[in-house]
């Protein structure tokens, strides 16, 4: 099978972007960071390609996509467009995810695996918007310290990287148009599905906001948090995730969105938003090792590694572990 790797270095749906001090500007311009993440890149180190390849895999190498550019010329198509704080940078994340779900729907309907590497996690929309236009019965595990499920107007930050899920149902944003930068979700001869909220999963939740936490309640959404796991153990977790998911249909796709904030900041500290009390480091494998094993996995993301955010050794653990959730998504531990 082809692997298709694509490089989704997004920065505006998260805070160190957008209302920047002058400090942090120079901070910017110097390190180029802020408006192109390096996780990408880093992810791609030490050989992570070769890797995949010894695993079986034919790899399908896409080069990053320019968030940066799109973005800008983006903003320099809507020039009135004022900046809303209630859903920072929606021009650019709007911008940037447009390609990105062109993309996977594409690959997809090639019959490839398409493997993302974030950039924050309002690539979610993106990833999600081309994956259910290519097989809109898709099943989303979402593995994440947070719920994500945040709305523009509900939202207490207003980052994006809080919003995919949110955005993504039709229950919560029942016209998308209403968000600049966002509209071609609802427009064109292709309009991207919904994701209903019973082809969902959530695993890891620690830190959910107050509306966040009336969503999940009001849509029944099957969520287990780290005192689930804590209870259960990550085995059992993980078969109830998948029975929720394939039991009306065992060849049901499932997309893995794993977020690096779901592991404990001991392991992933270089995030933007970390939470303690997360998975251990063979918990996070086993997340990724168990949806393998159902066969049932048609496409990945990895996102929220943010290597500008620790001191060097703390960003290279965190890179280190990102490598190797990589590997274990594209079945290294399969026998
Ligand atoms: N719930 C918070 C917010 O909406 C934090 C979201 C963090 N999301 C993430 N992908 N790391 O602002
Ligand atoms: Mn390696
Ligand atoms: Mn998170
Ligand atoms: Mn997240």
């Amino acid at each position: 099978r082809i692997v298709s790797v694509i490089g989704a270095p997004m920065t505006y749906g998260q805070p160190f972007v957008g209302t920047l001090s002058s400090d942090a500007l120079s901070f910017c311009l110097i390190f180029w960071v802020c408006l192109q993440d390096s996780g990408p890149a880093l992810l791609r180190e030490h050989g992570l390609l070769e890797e995949l390849a010894e695993l079986g895999w034919k790899v399908e190498d896409i080069p990053d996509l320019d968030f940066a550019t799109i973005g800008a010329q983006a903003m320099q198509a809507n020039p009135s467009l004022r900046n809303n704080p209630n859903a920072k940078n929606s021009i650019q994340v709007g911008a940037g995810n447009k390609v990105l779900a062109d993309l996977v729907e594409s690959k997809l309907k090639l019959g490839r695996f398409p493997l993302i590497l974030g950039g924050d996690h309002s690539i979610g929309i993106g990833s999600l918007a081309g994956i259910l236009r290519a097989k809109p019965e898709t099943g989303v595990i979402w593995v994440d310290a947070h719920a994500d499920i945040n709305t523009p107007t509900v939202s207490e930050s207003g980052n994006m990287h809080g919003m995919p899920l949110g955005i993504m149902m039709k229950e919560l944003t029942p016209d998308r148009r209403a968000i600049p930068g966002l509209e071609w979700l609802d427009e064109g001869p292709h309009p991207s599905p919904y994701l209903s909220p019973d082809a969902l999963v959530y695993v890891g939740l620690r830190d959910i906001d107050k509306a966040e936490r009336r969503f999940i309640r009001q849509l029944g959404i099957k969520t287990f948090t780290m005192y689930d796991i804590d209870h259960l153990g990550i085995g059992r977790v993980m078969d109830l995730a998948l029975e929720h998911l394939l039991k009306n249909d065992p060849n049901r796709p499932i997309h893995l969105s794993y977020d690096i904030d779901a592991v404990d900041p001991m392991h992933a500290p270089a995030t933007g938003t970390a939470v303690r009390g997360g998975l251990t480091w063979r918990e996070a494998h086993f997340v990724a090792e168990h949806v393998v094993k159902s066969g049932s996995l048609a496409s990945a993301e990895i996102v929220e590694v943010n290597a500008a955010l620790s001191d060097g050794q703390g960003a290279s653990a965190t890179v280190e572990l990102g490598h190797q959730l990589v590997n274990a998504m594209l079945g290294e531990a399969m026998l």
